[in-house]
């Protein structure tokens, strides 16, 4: 298991994320950690991808480059998903992106879905779901399944801050996904909330 669930060491996202964490920590700010942090994250989670040899021309001499041979598809869970597919909008422009929104319900905290733009076909090689918090899991699950049923064969997990219990339903569930964290925190609270966590993060985001 230990081996699927990668929590970063980088320094700039122990940084970052403590930042992030901060009550102090207005919206402006909170968008740009959740952007850099997505990055980060990111790159850790690429180093596996595939890249095919070319040829490239320099001002001074020919030589053998590398291009990446994947097709990516982002998944961001809206709303808190959106900083981070656009942040790593940045580094693979070409990546598709596919919209789900779910919002957890107060009461049972099931996540309900209320925007699917998921095309018909998704020719993609790899799909990297993202959303700034996994607390009991259901809202990725919920994407997951949706994938796993179109035979998407390789599934990522981006996250900033993970909860034990949405950690261990993703491991059992989907135990071929792995999940990139910035942090693993402590426990869910009675309402479902990450502690220490950070608070809301679609609300921090967007000042809602
Ligand atoms: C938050 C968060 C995740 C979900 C995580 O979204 O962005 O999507 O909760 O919780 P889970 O792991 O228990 O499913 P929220 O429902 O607050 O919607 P929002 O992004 O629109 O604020
Ligand atoms: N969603 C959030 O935004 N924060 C949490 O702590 C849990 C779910």
């Amino acid at each position: 298991m230990a081996e699927m669930v990668h929590v970063s060491r980088h320094p700039l996202a122990l940084d970052k994320v403590t930042r992030l964490r901060d009550t102090r920590t207005l919206p402006k700010e909170f968008r740009e950690l959740v952007a850099d942090l997505a990055r980060l994250l990111f790159v850790e989670a690429s180093a596996d991808l595939p890249v095919t040899s070319i040829q490239v021309t320099t001002p001074m001499a020919t030589c053998t480059g590398h291009v990446v041979a994947a097709r990516i598809g982002l998944f961001p869970i809206l709303r808190a998903g959106l900083g981070m597919a656009n942040a790593i909008l940045d580094l693979v422009p070409t990546a598709q992106v596919w919209h789900l929104g779910l919002y957890r319900d107060h009461e049972s905290l099931e996540p309900v879905e209320y925007y699917n733009k998921l095309p018909a076909e998704l020719d993609i090689d790899l799909a990297i779901v993202l959303d700034p918090m996994l607390a009991t899991g259901g809202s990725a699950s919920v994407v997951m399944e949706i994938l796993t049923k179109r035979r998407i064969s390789r599934i990522k997990f981006l996250g900033l801050i993970a909860a034990p219990e949405g950690v261990d339903r993703i491991r059992e569930e989907f135990p071929d996904v792995p999940l990139h964290l910035a942090a693993l925190d402590s426990h869910l609270n009675e309402i479902g909330y990450i502690v220490p966590g950070l608070g809301d993060a679609g609300d921090r985001q967007f000042a809602t």
